[in-house]
């Protein structure tokens, strides 16, 4: 089911098992160049160990790259639970796999995730202390959704600068899908700062809520891709920029906080084809790991904004990048995590 390049470039993986509790789970630890290996620990009910050790091995260099790009001294890492998180999740269990976690000495700092909540992190926290995104209760910095949206609006106004040549929002409209934990925040920050919104939802409740508050316009879930906009902002699931979608884009620029948003990646080409802008998702939603990562530091909210503001900088230089290499966004975005990289390994030797 493997090749050899699946393990190619993991510095350390670890399968775990504790019989009394029933877990069985993979710690996946890709890069620590720039430092620990950040990244979450998911639960899922994975119909084989292959398929667990696959997507593991999958998001935790992508972590890497995520951090890199963020300006954080922090690697990839990824741990995923083999279990059905309704039936199987028990104190025991999520203590054992904190031991497991401490067990590593730090080498991987875990969080919150798909399947599980912060509550069970407070489980883990029982048994070890290289755990973030912890509830203000327990020491941590509670909901980063707030501060994920901070980073997506820095950096749709990066976008608005390198595309319209100013970096301010008023006057235009974006085009908001999901207006959950991060998409309602980011209404909230583009509503004062006097765009228009065009807003979906598959949650009618929520649509209603932004028609009142924000004086949106709303459209049903399917027609959000051809909404007449400036800016499409996706911030529900991923793979939303596609084959289907891309022909209905009347947009300049898109960029928002969900996950994994080009279905493929040559959809990134073919929004450049299309003179559409593209912010690269794992850079522009990267606000929430800031902030949980500075609670290792002691949290400081003015330093946590400066590098959220960072992404807006961030952006900036691979547009430019981009343009003057010919290449899609995203490549350019992979390239400078890689020069990072490649450059903090050089001054380690
Ligand atoms: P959420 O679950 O609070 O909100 C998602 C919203 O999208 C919900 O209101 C849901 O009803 C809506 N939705 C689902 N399917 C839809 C569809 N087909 N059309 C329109 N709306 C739909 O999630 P949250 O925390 O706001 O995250 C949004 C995205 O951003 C996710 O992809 C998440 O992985 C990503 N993300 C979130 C971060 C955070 O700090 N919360 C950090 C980085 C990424």
């Amino acid at each position: 089911v493997f090749s050899a390049g699946d393990f190619a470039d993991h510095e350390q993986v670890v399968f775990v098992a504790d019989e009394p509790s029933g877990l069985r789970a993979i710690i996946a630890i890709h890069d620590t160049t720039l430092g620990p290996a950040l990244g979450g620990c998911r639960m899922y009910p994975y119909a084989s160990e292959a398929e667990a050790l696959r997507d593991v091995l999958r998001l935790s260099r992508g972590m890497t790259f995520k951090a890199a790009a963020a300006n954080l001294d922090l690697g990839g890492g990824k741990a995923v639970i083999i279990g059905d998180p309704r039936t199987q999740k028990t104190p025991a269990l999520l203590q054992a796999m904190g031991i497991a976690v401490e067990r590593l000495g730090g080498r991987y700092i875990t969080a919150e995730d798909v399947g599980t909540t912060v509550e069970d992190f407070g489980e883990l926290h029982k048994k070890t202390k290289h755990v973030v995104g912890l509830p203000v209760e327990l020491g941590g910095t509670g909901d980063p959704s707030p501060t994920t949206a901070r980073g997506v609006y820095y950096g749709l106004l990066a976008a608005a600068r390198h595309r319209w040549g100013e970096d301010q929002l008023a006057g235009k409209t974006v085009a908001v899908q999901g207006l959950g934990n991060v998409g309602w925040h980011l209404c909230e920050l583009l509503h004062a700062a006097g765009a228009k919104l065009v807003v979906t939802d598959v949650d009618d409740k929520r649509v209603s809520r932004a028609v009142a508050a924000f004086g949106a316009t709303s459209v049903p879930p399917e027609e959000i891709y051809g909404a007449r906009a400036d800016i499409f902002a996706p911030c529900a699931m991923g793979a939303i920029l596609n084959d289907e979608t891309l022909p209905l884009f009347r947009v300049e620029i898109v960029g928002g906080a969900a996950n994994n948003q080009l279905a493929l990646d040559h959809h990134g080409e073919a929004l450049r084809a299309r003179g559409i802008l593209y912010a690269p998702d794992f850079v522009i939603n990267a606000g929430g790991m800031i902030r949980v990562a500075s609670e290792r530091e002691g949290f400081d909210e003015a330093l946590v904004d400066r590098n959220v503001k960072g992404i807006g900088d961030s952006l900036l230089a691979i547009f430019q990048r981009s343009e003057s290499e010919g290449i899609q966004t995203n490549a350019a975005a992979m390239l400078l995590a890689r020069e990072r990289l490649s450059s903090a390994a050089t001054h380690r030797l």
